[in-house]
């Protein structure tokens, strides 16, 4: 088993990553704080892998509230569900809330645990790839609103994840792919050497190979956890993690929620920031194809949608939350393995960026 720690003082807390962790009760004992315990999880997880926990956490009083699946409920409505689930039964201060599930499980459960009565413990329980390597790490948590995504939220740390390598074997391709992006987005933004190790594995993730996966998993988590305990609250550096996503934003409300993944959306993303930073002189156009062939490899889109044009792009983008006096910051490549943030890239470049169909 690897074990990190995300170093936040004294809301430090590791991350445990490994195949088989769910049958292993000696593991989550430790966190749980009081003698209840409510399960978050949703209709597709929880017949996979809700008995698993149960047995882990024999002795406790335990209650499962399951959601809809979909990023759709992801909102208010059911937040407050898991609110009266817990008022129910009734949870009191020191009960401890597990979110089993991808991101949108992870999010809304660490959502609720911050808000009810004032913040009880919680624990992640990540199922997806994305979720392992990304959402469950770092402490946003977030439900979102009509008027935009994720924007009713708190910062909230998690008092343990476990990532369990074993659960993604029920994962569709379509999926682990779109946790992939996320992946090769570290070895873009700050390790070179990650990035290469990825470009000779890919096929072994691809196929779910449990040991490449549990590498790749844990680079990654090292990764975010170095830039989360310097940066908890994205002032500075944690920003570096959005490689790929200000146009990959635009492309998902674009093109309509749900119809691009996150992951493929991002993969689209950070070939467009590679575009432009190579309209912008930083890197070679034979880089872009690398980027490009590696994302291509892990089964992601690599072509912006013909539907989107120069004007749709950047009215989307203006609403993302990374616009500061009406300039798009974004995070674009000095070299592979090295992301800046920047807002003064020469605006014409990114309109040619925009307007490009093919970008490699
Ligand atoms: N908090 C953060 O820092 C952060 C970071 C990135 C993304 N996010 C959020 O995460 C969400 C996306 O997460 P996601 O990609 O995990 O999506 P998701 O939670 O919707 O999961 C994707 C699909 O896989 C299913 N699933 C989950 N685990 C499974 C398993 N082991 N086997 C079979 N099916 C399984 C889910 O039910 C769902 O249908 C978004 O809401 C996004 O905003 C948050
Ligand atoms: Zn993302």
């Amino acid at each position: 088993m690897t074990t990190l720690s995300v170093e936040l003082g004294d809301r430090s807390y590791p991350i445990y990553i490994d195949q088989g962790l769910l049958g292993n009760v000696e593991l989550i004992r430790p966190y749980i704080a009081g003698k209840q315990v409510m399960i978050v999880s949703n209709e597709t997880v929880a017949p996979l892998y809700l008995d698993a926990l149960l047995q882990s956490l024999a002795g406790f009083q335990v209650s499962t509230h399951i959601l809809p699946d979909g990023e759709e409920f992801k909102n208010l409505e059911v937040l407050d569900s898991i609110f009266d689930a817990l008022l129910q039964v009734p949870c009191d201060r020191d009960t401890t809330l597990i979110a089993l599930g991808g991101g949108v499980v992870g999010d809304i459960t660490g959502f609720a645990a911050a808000c009810y009565q004032r913040g009880v413990p919680f624990i992640q329980i990540p199922t997806t790839l994305l979720a392992q390597v990304d959402s469950s790490v770092g402490g946003k948590t977030a439900v979102n609103h009509p008027r935009g995504k994720n924007m009713i939220g708190a910062f909230y740390q998690p008092r343990c994840v476990i990532a369990d390598i074993s659960t993604l074997s029920t994962l569709d391709d379509r999926q682990l792919s779109a946790g992939l992006a996320e992946v090769i987005k570290y070895g873009l933004i700050r390790d070179l050497k990650f990035f290469v190790w990825l470009e000779e594995n890919i096929d072994r993730l691809c196929q779910r190979e449990p040991d490449a996966l549990a590498v790749a998993i844990r680079w990654s988590c090292e990764s975010k956890a170095e830039i989360v305990a310097q940066d908890e609250r994205e002032g500075g550096v944690r920003a570096l993690l959005n490689l790929g996503h200000t146009f990959g934003h635009a492309i998902e409300a674009g093109m309509g929620y749900g119809n691009w993944l996150h992951g493929e959306a991002v993969a689209t993303g950070m070939l467009m920031a590679a575009d432009l930073s190579c309209r912008s002189g930083w890197i070679k156009r034979s880089d872009v194809r690398r980027i490009a062939e590696l994302l291509q490899r892990a089964g992601l889109p690599v072509t912006p949608p013909e539907e989107m044009d120069v004007a749709r792009y950047l009215k989307l983008m203006m609403v993302d939350k990374k616009v500061q006096q009406g300039r798009i910051r974004l995070v674009l490549l000095k070299e592979i393995g090295k992301a800046f943030v920047s807002d003064d890239y020469e605006p014409g470049l990114l309109e040619e960026t925009l307007a490009s169909h093919s970008l490699f």
